[in-house]
């Protein structure tokens, strides 16, 4: 059996889930499902990121340890996708006994391969705790973090390296061919352009960071929180049989480290690499990023409230092209719901739902197919051209409706006008499977034996 391997960031616990960490996690399990429903062996992993001083400052703050406050954290995370309908194979947490054990294991591999230097030495920068990573004096401005709007940390302590630099000429090469294959292609441009101006040496421990895994070689250290979180795909792959991931799926904030530092490790202990990543863009709402002093974040729940699980899950990835950035609204999700899901989908089910149960109509015939060009969609991460070319068959059927008037029909050429919209309804619904899965499965339902009309799919705003 063909195996299809894919990721999700894991997402930190400092807060909980709102719909950036959501748009990632409802596209992975698309294209997971997708190949599921291709009868590959696909799984899906997620979970969420809980060491380092982020996490540690974020407990703080609320009077709680760490562990307690990453048990409630992680649990939002986990409620949301499960509410959401993600079927992951697996969530992982980084605290999870077996990925500390992995970690352990690699970081000791990198030791004895000679990846690391066998001595710390003195590192200084400027620490962003909010991106957990050093930032160069170019990337701030007016001495702040862009995204985070904090001043960074100076930092001035023995840590151990990885010798990254060494890296560089096999990086090129892979990227370049595409044995790592990042997509967007502009974004593997970017990759390779910055790959150019050279790779320097990184630390990968922290000497003053208690809350995070203890170096098996110096207990005195602790893991780099972005080294030992990317080895969680490894804890599950390699348990599983499944390495290398076939997709790594990201936005474009975390690339970097997906797409150089992690290959850079693996190569380092002689480890398969990933085979794809896929970054795609950053949204905004209403034109602003979203942040907790704007007030303007948004939960899974609040969407899945006003839309339903589906509905959520279809507007997150119909709204904007998936890759370049967006912005969601209020507005354009309730246009967008209205017309496209109360009419265009809702409105023609029940449509040729109402017209079949007048004349005890029964379904005998289940050639449905999933549109192909809906799977070259997918198979490119074109999600919104995907669910365009599903609408497209959605007007098409409704535009014939309207021309034919089949209600003025009499009975055997209105049962032969059903028997054809039922197979494309059922094709409708196929190729819906992977994005909504309910409401596939509840048409689908609908459409077989004797129809009858059901409860509107999708009730209007
Ligand atoms: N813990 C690290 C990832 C480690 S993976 C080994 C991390 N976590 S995070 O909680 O900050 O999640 C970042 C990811 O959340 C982004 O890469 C993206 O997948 C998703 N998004 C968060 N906000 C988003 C938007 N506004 N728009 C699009 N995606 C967003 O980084």
């Amino acid at each position: 059996m063909n195996k299809f391997f894919a990721t999700t960031p894991i997402y930190y616990v400092n807060d909980a889930p709102h719909i950036g960490h959501t748009y990632t996690t409802v596209a992975a399990d698309v294209i997971t499902r997708f190949y599921k429903q291709k009868g590959y062996d696909a799984r899906l992993l997620t979970g969420t990121d809980e060491h380092g001083a982020k996490i540690a400052e974020a407990a703080a703050k609320h009077g709680k340890a760490p562990q307690e406050y990453a048990d409630e954290i992680s649990e939002k995370f986990k409620t949301a996708w499960d509410s959401l309908n993600i079927d992951y194979a697996r969530f992982i947490r980084t605290t999870d006994e077996d990925h500390v054990k992995t970690a352990r294991e690699f970081f000791q591999k990198l030791y004895d391969k000679g990846a690391i230097d066998p001595k710390p030495r003195l590192y200084k920068g400027l620490y962003c705790v909010g991106h957990e990573k050093f930032m160069s004096k170019e990337e701030l401005v007016d001495g702040l973090c862009p995204d985070h709007q904090t001043k960074p940390v100076e930092h001035s302590e023995e840590n151990y390296y990885f010798k990254l630099s060494g890296y560089k000429k096999d990086l090129e090469q892979l990227i370049s061919s595409d044995e790592i294959k990042i997509r967007p292609q502009s974004r593997k441009n970017e990759i390779l352009g910055k790959l150019k101006t050279g790779l320097e040496d990184i630390s990968i421990s922290r000497a003053s960071m208690e809350w995070g895994i203890p170096l098996p070689f110096d207990k005195g250290h602790t893991a780099y929180v972005w080294i030992e979180a990317l080895i969680n795909y490894y804890t599950y792959g390699s348990q599983e049989n499944l390495w290398p991931a076939d997709l790594h799926l990201m936005a474009k904030d975390i690339l970097w480290f997906h797409a150089l530092i992690w290959p850079a490790i693996l190569l380092a202990i002689g480890e398969k690499l990933p085979k794809e990543i896929f970054a795609h863009g950053f949204f905004t709402i209403n034109g602003q990023k979203m942040s907790k002093t704007i007030g303007n974040v948004i939960s899974p729940s609040q969407l899945i409230e006003k839309y339903g699980v589906d509905g959520t899950r279809y507007l997150l990835l119909a709204a904007f092209p998936f890759g370049e950035d967006g912005d969601f609204s209020w507005e354009e999700l309730d246009k967008l719901y209205n017309a496209n899901l109360a009419n265009g989908l809702g409105n023609l089910v029940a449509r040729v739902a109402k017209l079949a149960e007048k004349v005890n109509f029964e379904v005998t015939q289940t050639t449905e197919i999933f549109d192909p060009l809906v799977e070259e969609k997918l198979t490119e991460f074109k999600f919104n051209e995907a669910l365009a070319t599903i609408w497209q068959d959605i007007a098409a059927l409704d535009k014939k409706i309207n021309e034919i008037q089949p209600w003025k029909l009499e009975e055997t050429k209105l049962k032969e006008f059903l028997s054809s919209s039922a197979i494309k309804i059922r094709s409708i619904a196929l190729s819906l499977t992977p994005f909504m899965p309910e409401t596939a499965e509840k048409i689908l339902k609908q459409f077989s034996d004797q129809i009858k009309s059901g409860s509107p799919l999708f009730p209007r705003k």
